[in-house]
Protein backbone atom coordinates (compact mmCIF):
# COMPACT_ATOMS: atom_id res chain seq x y z
CA UNK A 1 0.00 0.00 0.00
CA UNK A 2 0.95 3.19 -0.71
CA UNK A 3 1.34 5.41 2.18
CA UNK A 4 2.35 8.94 3.07
CA UNK A 5 5.55 9.73 6.07
CA UNK A 6 3.11 11.34 8.41
CA UNK A 7 1.28 8.37 9.63
CA UNK A 8 4.85 6.63 9.96
CA UNK A 9 6.40 9.17 11.18
CA UNK A 10 3.73 9.23 14.42
CA UNK A 11 4.22 5.41 14.82
CA UNK A 12 7.92 5.62 14.47
CA UNK A 13 8.25 8.98 17.20
CA UNK A 14 5.83 7.33 19.73
CA UNK A 15 7.86 4.11 19.59
CA UNK A 16 11.14 5.33 19.36
CA UNK A 17 12.46 3.84 16.21
CA UNK A 18 13.22 5.55 12.64
CA UNK A 19 12.08 4.38 9.07
CA UNK A 20 14.46 3.43 6.87
CA UNK A 21 14.79 5.73 3.64
CA UNK A 22 16.93 3.71 1.11
CA UNK A 23 17.34 5.71 -2.49
CA UNK A 24 16.72 3.13 -5.41
CA UNK A 25 18.23 3.66 -8.72
CA UNK A 26 17.14 0.74 -10.82
CA UNK A 27 15.09 -2.74 -10.54
CA UNK A 28 17.58 -4.34 -9.20
CA UNK A 29 17.88 -1.83 -5.87
CA UNK A 30 14.40 -1.31 -6.24
CA UNK A 31 13.67 -5.58 -5.47
CA UNK A 32 16.44 -5.62 -2.88
CA UNK A 33 14.93 -2.81 -0.73
CA UNK A 34 11.37 -4.04 -1.24
CA UNK A 35 11.88 -7.90 -0.65
CA UNK A 36 14.30 -7.06 2.66
CA UNK A 37 10.94 -4.83 4.23
CA UNK A 38 8.53 -7.30 3.37
CA UNK A 39 10.33 -10.26 4.71
CA UNK A 40 11.46 -7.91 8.09
CA UNK A 41 7.43 -6.52 8.02
CA UNK A 42 9.56 -2.45 8.18
CA UNK A 43 7.40 -0.09 6.88
CA UNK A 44 9.30 1.49 3.87
CA UNK A 45 10.51 4.84 2.66
CA UNK A 46 12.12 4.44 -1.30
CA UNK A 47 13.26 7.55 -1.84
CA UNK A 48 14.12 9.20 -4.99
CA UNK A 49 17.16 11.54 -5.68
CA UNK A 50 17.22 14.45 -9.13
CA UNK A 51 19.70 12.59 -10.42
CA UNK A 52 18.34 9.04 -10.51
CA UNK A 53 15.09 10.33 -11.80
CA UNK A 54 17.28 12.04 -14.63
CA UNK A 55 19.35 8.73 -14.66
CA UNK A 56 16.17 6.19 -14.75
CA UNK A 57 13.07 8.11 -15.67
CA UNK A 58 10.11 8.94 -13.44
CA UNK A 59 7.80 6.83 -15.34
CA UNK A 60 10.02 3.45 -15.09
CA UNK A 61 10.54 4.01 -11.34
CA UNK A 62 7.03 4.85 -10.53
CA UNK A 63 6.24 1.36 -12.63
CA UNK A 64 8.81 -0.74 -10.70
CA UNK A 65 7.33 1.13 -7.36
CA UNK A 66 4.07 0.22 -8.91
CA UNK A 67 4.96 -4.32 -9.23
CA UNK A 68 6.30 -3.94 -6.29
CA UNK A 69 3.09 -2.17 -4.63
CA UNK A 70 1.19 -5.31 -6.23
CA UNK A 71 3.08 -7.96 -5.36
CA UNK A 72 4.00 -7.08 -1.74
CA UNK A 73 1.70 -6.15 1.16
CA UNK A 74 3.70 -3.64 2.50
CA UNK A 75 3.49 0.19 3.97
CA UNK A 76 5.87 2.26 1.38
CA UNK A 77 6.19 6.07 0.96
CA UNK A 78 7.50 7.27 -2.25
CA UNK A 79 9.69 10.30 -1.69
CA UNK A 80 11.65 12.79 -3.51
CA UNK A 81 15.27 13.44 -2.12
CA UNK A 82 17.07 16.20 -2.00
CA UNK A 83 14.32 18.27 -4.50
CA UNK A 84 16.22 21.53 -5.34
CA UNK A 85 13.31 23.29 -6.95
CA UNK A 86 9.62 23.99 -6.70
CA UNK A 87 9.14 22.86 -10.36
CA UNK A 88 10.80 19.73 -9.63
CA UNK A 89 8.90 19.07 -6.40
CA UNK A 90 5.85 19.68 -8.07
CA UNK A 91 6.69 17.26 -11.08
CA UNK A 92 7.22 14.78 -8.29
CA UNK A 93 3.91 15.52 -6.27
CA UNK A 94 2.07 16.03 -9.83
CA UNK A 95 3.61 12.21 -10.71
CA UNK A 96 2.41 10.50 -7.39
CA UNK A 97 5.00 10.89 -5.25
CA UNK A 98 4.20 10.78 -1.41
CA UNK A 99 6.23 13.48 0.18
CA UNK A 100 9.31 15.37 -1.05
CA UNK A 101 12.38 17.30 0.00
CA UNK A 102 12.59 20.61 -0.90
CA UNK A 103 16.70 21.19 0.15
CA UNK A 104 17.40 24.70 0.62
CA UNK A 105 20.44 23.95 3.23
CA UNK A 106 22.56 26.14 0.89
CA UNK A 107 20.54 29.08 1.14
CA UNK A 108 20.23 31.99 3.38
CA UNK A 109 17.57 31.31 6.30
CA UNK A 110 15.03 33.93 4.89
CA UNK A 111 15.52 32.43 1.09
CA UNK A 112 15.24 28.68 2.78
CA UNK A 113 12.33 29.53 4.56
CA UNK A 114 10.52 31.10 1.04
CA UNK A 115 11.54 28.19 -0.70
CA UNK A 116 10.09 25.73 1.45
CA UNK A 117 7.20 27.71 2.12
CA UNK A 118 6.08 27.59 -1.57
CA UNK A 119 6.75 24.10 -2.04
CA UNK A 120 4.34 23.76 1.40
CA UNK A 121 1.49 25.79 0.00
CA UNK A 122 1.38 23.46 -3.45
CA UNK A 123 2.11 19.97 -1.27
CA UNK A 124 -0.57 20.60 1.45
CA UNK A 125 -3.66 20.87 -0.40
CA UNK A 126 -2.36 18.14 -2.31
CA UNK A 127 -2.19 15.91 0.66
CA UNK A 128 1.71 15.59 0.57
CA UNK A 129 4.29 16.39 3.31
CA UNK A 130 7.33 18.56 3.35
CA UNK A 131 10.64 17.67 4.39
CA UNK A 132 13.49 20.74 5.05
CA UNK A 133 16.83 20.95 5.69
CA UNK A 134 18.43 23.41 8.00
CA UNK A 135 22.24 23.40 8.69
CA UNK A 136 25.01 21.98 6.30
CA UNK A 137 26.06 18.32 6.28
CA UNK A 138 29.36 17.86 7.38
CA UNK A 139 31.86 16.08 9.31
CA UNK A 140 33.62 18.11 11.38
CA UNK A 141 36.99 17.30 12.90
CA UNK A 142 38.28 17.75 17.02
CA UNK A 143 39.94 20.80 16.30
CA UNK A 144 37.36 23.03 14.29
CA UNK A 145 36.29 25.69 17.06
CA UNK A 146 32.36 25.96 18.69
CA UNK A 147 31.74 28.95 16.66
CA UNK A 148 32.26 27.04 13.40
CA UNK A 149 30.81 24.20 14.61
CA UNK A 150 27.68 26.78 15.45
CA UNK A 151 27.41 28.15 12.15
CA UNK A 152 27.77 24.67 9.90
CA UNK A 153 25.48 22.43 12.60
CA UNK A 154 21.38 22.88 12.79
CA UNK A 155 20.89 25.62 15.45
CA UNK A 156 18.14 24.35 17.67
CA UNK A 157 16.40 27.73 18.43
CA UNK A 158 16.16 28.24 14.40
CA UNK A 159 15.07 24.97 13.94
CA UNK A 160 11.79 25.52 15.60
CA UNK A 161 11.60 29.23 14.16
CA UNK A 162 12.41 27.39 10.67
CA UNK A 163 9.87 24.74 11.21
CA UNK A 164 7.09 27.32 12.49
CA UNK A 165 7.13 29.94 9.86
CA UNK A 166 7.69 27.62 6.83
CA UNK A 167 5.41 24.52 7.45
CA UNK A 168 7.47 21.53 7.36
CA UNK A 169 6.64 18.55 8.24
CA UNK A 170 10.08 17.19 9.01
CA UNK A 171 13.46 18.92 9.23
CA UNK A 172 16.85 17.02 8.17
CA UNK A 173 19.35 18.19 10.56
CA UNK A 174 23.40 18.55 10.55
CA UNK A 175 24.90 17.09 13.87
CA UNK A 176 28.09 15.87 11.86
CA UNK A 177 26.90 13.20 9.38
CA UNK A 178 27.84 13.45 5.69
CA UNK A 179 27.11 11.90 2.51
CA UNK A 180 29.16 9.41 0.96
CA UNK A 181 32.07 7.04 2.11
CA UNK A 182 34.67 9.92 3.35
CA UNK A 183 32.20 10.62 6.73
CA UNK A 184 35.33 11.33 8.81
CA UNK A 185 38.76 11.32 9.12
CA UNK A 186 39.29 10.25 12.53
CA UNK A 187 37.15 8.85 15.61
CA UNK A 188 33.39 9.06 14.06
CA UNK A 189 31.28 12.13 16.59
CA UNK A 190 27.83 13.28 16.46
CA UNK A 191 26.63 15.80 18.39
CA UNK A 192 24.02 14.38 20.65
CA UNK A 193 23.19 16.83 22.46
CA UNK A 194 22.71 19.18 20.04
CA UNK A 195 20.21 16.82 18.60
CA UNK A 196 18.55 16.64 22.01
CA UNK A 197 18.34 20.21 21.88
CA UNK A 198 16.48 20.41 18.55
CA UNK A 199 13.92 17.82 19.94
CA UNK A 200 13.25 19.97 23.07
CA UNK A 201 12.72 22.55 20.96
CA UNK A 202 10.51 20.28 18.59
CA UNK A 203 8.76 17.75 20.29
CA UNK A 204 6.92 14.91 19.06
CA UNK A 205 8.67 16.36 15.76
CA UNK A 206 9.88 14.21 13.37
CA UNK A 207 13.69 14.87 12.58
CA UNK A 208 15.15 13.13 9.75
CA UNK A 209 19.35 12.22 9.18
CA UNK A 210 20.96 12.36 5.86
CA UNK A 211 24.22 11.11 5.23
CA UNK A 212 23.90 8.27 7.64
CA UNK A 213 25.33 5.02 6.36
CA UNK A 214 27.73 2.97 8.08
CA UNK A 215 30.40 2.35 5.54
CA UNK A 216 30.30 -1.37 6.29
CA UNK A 217 34.08 -2.43 6.66
CA UNK A 218 32.73 -5.41 5.22
CA UNK A 219 31.94 -4.08 1.94
CA UNK A 220 34.86 -1.60 2.22
CA UNK A 221 37.43 -4.65 1.79
CA UNK A 222 35.52 -6.43 -0.58
CA UNK A 223 35.82 -3.53 -2.57
CA UNK A 224 39.45 -3.01 -2.14
CA UNK A 225 40.35 -7.02 -2.44
CA UNK A 226 38.73 -7.11 -5.71
CA UNK A 227 40.57 -3.72 -7.21
CA UNK A 228 38.37 -1.01 -5.44
CA UNK A 229 40.54 1.69 -4.12
CA UNK A 230 38.42 3.17 -1.17
CA UNK A 231 40.95 4.13 1.26
CA UNK A 232 40.14 5.43 4.64
CA UNK A 233 36.51 4.97 4.25
CA UNK A 234 34.26 5.53 7.16
CA UNK A 235 30.75 6.24 7.58
CA UNK A 236 28.45 6.62 11.43
CA UNK A 237 28.81 3.43 13.50
CA UNK A 238 25.30 1.71 13.78
CA UNK A 239 25.53 2.48 17.53
CA UNK A 240 24.89 6.26 16.48
CA UNK A 241 21.94 5.55 14.25
CA UNK A 242 20.20 3.15 17.06
CA UNK A 243 20.57 6.57 19.35
CA UNK A 244 19.52 9.25 16.76
CA UNK A 245 16.72 6.91 16.39
CA UNK A 246 15.40 6.88 19.92
CA UNK A 247 16.29 10.70 20.19
CA UNK A 248 13.99 12.31 17.64
CA UNK A 249 15.02 10.74 14.57
CA UNK A 250 12.35 9.12 12.57
CA UNK A 251 13.77 8.82 9.14
CA UNK A 252 17.42 7.67 8.34
CA UNK A 253 18.82 7.92 4.84
CA UNK A 254 20.80 5.42 3.33
CA UNK A 255 22.47 5.61 -0.10
CA UNK A 256 26.45 5.00 -0.21
CA UNK A 257 25.79 1.65 1.92
CA UNK A 258 23.78 -0.06 -0.98
CA UNK A 259 26.43 1.30 -3.47
CA UNK A 260 28.89 -0.35 -1.60
CA UNK A 261 27.18 -3.37 -1.07
CA UNK A 262 26.09 -3.65 -5.33
CA UNK A 263 29.98 -2.62 -6.09
CA UNK A 264 31.51 -5.13 -3.98
CA UNK A 265 29.16 -8.24 -5.04
CA UNK A 266 29.65 -7.20 -8.38
CA UNK A 267 33.86 -6.86 -8.29
CA UNK A 268 33.50 -10.02 -6.37
CA UNK A 269 31.99 -12.09 -9.54
CA UNK A 270 33.72 -10.15 -11.89
CA UNK A 271 37.63 -11.05 -10.10
CA UNK A 272 36.30 -14.58 -9.36
CA UNK A 273 34.90 -15.42 -12.84
CA UNK A 274 36.57 -13.31 -15.42
CA UNK A 275 35.00 -15.51 -18.20
CA UNK A 276 31.47 -14.62 -17.06
CA UNK A 277 29.71 -11.92 -18.81
CA UNK A 278 25.86 -13.04 -18.35
CA UNK A 279 24.72 -9.73 -16.60
CA UNK A 280 22.45 -11.36 -14.31
CA UNK A 281 24.89 -13.38 -12.70
CA UNK A 282 26.44 -10.49 -11.35
CA UNK A 283 23.77 -8.41 -10.93
CA UNK A 284 21.94 -11.38 -9.10
CA UNK A 285 24.73 -11.29 -6.25
CA UNK A 286 24.46 -7.89 -5.89
CA UNK A 287 20.95 -7.82 -5.27
CA UNK A 288 21.54 -10.21 -2.87
CA UNK A 289 24.26 -8.62 -1.05
CA UNK A 290 21.82 -5.51 -0.95
CA UNK A 291 18.67 -7.45 0.31
CA UNK A 292 20.74 -8.99 3.19
CA UNK A 293 22.71 -5.41 4.37
CA UNK A 294 18.76 -3.68 4.18
CA UNK A 295 17.48 -6.37 6.52
CA UNK A 296 20.33 -6.14 9.04
CA UNK A 297 19.57 -2.45 8.67
CA UNK A 298 16.22 -2.36 9.49
CA UNK A 299 17.09 -3.97 12.94
CA UNK A 300 19.29 -1.16 13.83
CA UNK A 301 17.08 1.32 13.17
CA UNK A 302 14.28 -0.80 15.26
CA UNK A 303 11.19 -0.66 12.53
CA UNK A 304 11.67 -4.62 11.85
CA UNK A 305 8.32 -6.15 12.86
CA UNK A 306 6.26 -2.47 12.74
CA UNK A 307 4.23 -3.05 9.51
O1 LIG B 1 22.11 12.40 -0.85
C1 LIG B 1 22.42 11.99 -1.94
C2 LIG B 1 21.99 10.63 -2.37
O2 LIG B 1 23.00 9.70 -2.05
C3 LIG B 1 21.68 10.65 -3.82
O3 LIG B 1 22.82 10.80 -4.57
O4 LIG B 1 22.37 12.65 -6.17
O5 LIG B 1 24.10 10.89 -6.65
O6 LIG B 1 21.67 10.33 -6.73
P1 LIG B 1 22.73 11.21 -6.12
P1 LIG C 1 24.70 8.30 2.62
O1 LIG C 1 25.63 8.86 1.59
O2 LIG C 1 25.34 8.29 3.97
O3 LIG C 1 24.14 6.98 2.26
O4 LIG C 1 23.46 9.32 2.74
C1 LIG C 1 22.38 9.23 1.84
C2 LIG C 1 21.46 10.38 1.92
O5 LIG C 1 21.49 11.19 2.81
C3 LIG C 1 20.48 10.51 0.83
O6 LIG C 1 19.75 11.69 0.95
ZN1 LIG D 1 20.86 13.30 1.78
Amino acid sequence: MKVGTKELFEKAYNGKYAIGAFNINNMETTQAIVEAAYEEKAPLILQISRGTRSYAKHAYLMKLIEAALEMYDLPIAVHLDHGDSFELCKSCIDGGFTSVMIDGSHLPFEENINLVKQVVDYAHPRGVPVEAELGRLAGIEEHVNVSDRDAIYTNPKEAKEFVERSGCDSLAVAIGTSHGAYKFKSTPKLDFDRLAEIEKELPDYPLVLHGASSVLKEFVDLCNKYGGELPGAQGVPEEMIARAAKTGVCKVNIDTDLRLAMTAAIRQVFAEKPDEFDPRKYLGPARDAIKDMVKHKLHVLGCAGKA
